[in-house]
């Protein structure tokens, strides 16, 4: 049985890892000295993660996983205990944001959206806390958004994702804490990744007819501005590393300035007033 002062080297798996914060994160694990495992969806999208990882001569490999795709997370995760008999990370970070009114999005939609964000994080679990419990030890690391305790108008599902993921992990914390197990949630504002060029808009609501177009034209101009300042994927990379190095990591970790302010706001205000800067921000007619 291994623990967490085992001299073994540790291993890593890191879903999404093509681009943004995945990518960076998988490079930031191993060259922190964890055997990483970055999972990507196409791996034809490899090549710049390949690049480095050659280059620099890290512990690393690409896996190939579809979070939608049952087959293709057992198989990368028998993969893992086969080559290496151990998972000590397990960073649940593929996802996108899927936009527009309830009303405007199809169940279609919203199916893939939650098999994404939120199965594909529950289907990782459930395979990879059975190897964790046998240890004794291991970190899953979430990554929910500040959008997961607080919600814009137009990305109901994309919160109902995010919020699912974060009332999971608290609970689940308790059950696993017994075995050693660490839960941690990360919640970044926005970060210059390719989140938003991936951003999904609900096909109905592209509509130029929608009853919802105000409101669309108006939170697109808030999203734009946010866009503008916006922080580097490694910095999100580097709190998670702190999180799995670290005895006691928190277990919410807040990334950026624009997070920590609208989540101490959303803190210490009413929701009669959250809503009023709601209303004020998205220029919202009610
Ligand atoms: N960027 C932000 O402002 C922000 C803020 C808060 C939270 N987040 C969260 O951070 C996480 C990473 O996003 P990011 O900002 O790094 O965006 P990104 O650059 O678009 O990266 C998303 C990653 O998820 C992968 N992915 C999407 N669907 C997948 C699937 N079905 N199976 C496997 N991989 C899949 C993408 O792969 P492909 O290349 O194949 O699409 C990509 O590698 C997401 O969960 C997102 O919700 C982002």
């Amino acid at each position: 049985m291994f623990t967490e002062n085992s001299a073994v080297k540790k291993v890593a798996l890191v879903t999404g890892s093509s681009s943004g914060i995945g990518f960076e994160t998988s490079l930031a694990l191993a060259r922190s000295g964890f055997y990483t495992y970055a999972a990507i969806r196409n791996m034809n999208d490899s090549d710049e993660l390949t690049k480095i990882f050659k280059e620099e001569r890290l512990p690393l490999e690409t896996i190939q996983i579809d979070v939608t795709n049952d087959e293709s997370i057992k198989k990368a995760i028998n993969r893992i205990q086969v080559e290496k008999n151990r998972i000590d990370v397990l960073v649940n970070n593929a996802g996108y944001a899927l936009a527009g009114p309830l009303e405007e999005t199809s169940m279609e939609e919203i199916r893939t959206q939650f098999e994404t964000n939120f199965f594909g994080a529950i289907k990782a679990m459930r395979l990879v806390i059975p190897i964790m419990r046998k240890q004794r030890s291991g970190k899953i690391v979430n990554i929910t958004s500040m959008g997961g305790r607080i919600a814009v108008p137009l990305h109901s599902i994309y919160h109902g994702t995010k919020f699912a993921l974060e009332g999971v992990s608290e609970c689940i914390r308790y059950e696993l804490g017994s075995f050693g197990i660490k839960i941690i949630l990360v919640e970044p504002g926005a970060v210059g990744s390719n989140f938003w060029k991936n951003l999904k808009v609900a096909s109905k609501s592209k509509d130029s007819q929608s009853p919802y177009r105000k409101i669309i034209d108006n939170v697109s101009e808030v999203f734009s501005k946010m866009t503008e300042n916006v922080i580097h994927p490694s910095e999100v990379a580097k709190i998670i590393v702190n999180a799995v190095t670290i005895e006691n990591p928190e277990f919410r970790c807040i990334v950026g300035n624009d997070a920590k302010m609208i989540l101490d706001t959303k803190a210490k205000f009413s929701e009669k007033e959250i809503e009023g800067f709601m209303k004020d921000q998205f220029k919202l007619a009610y």
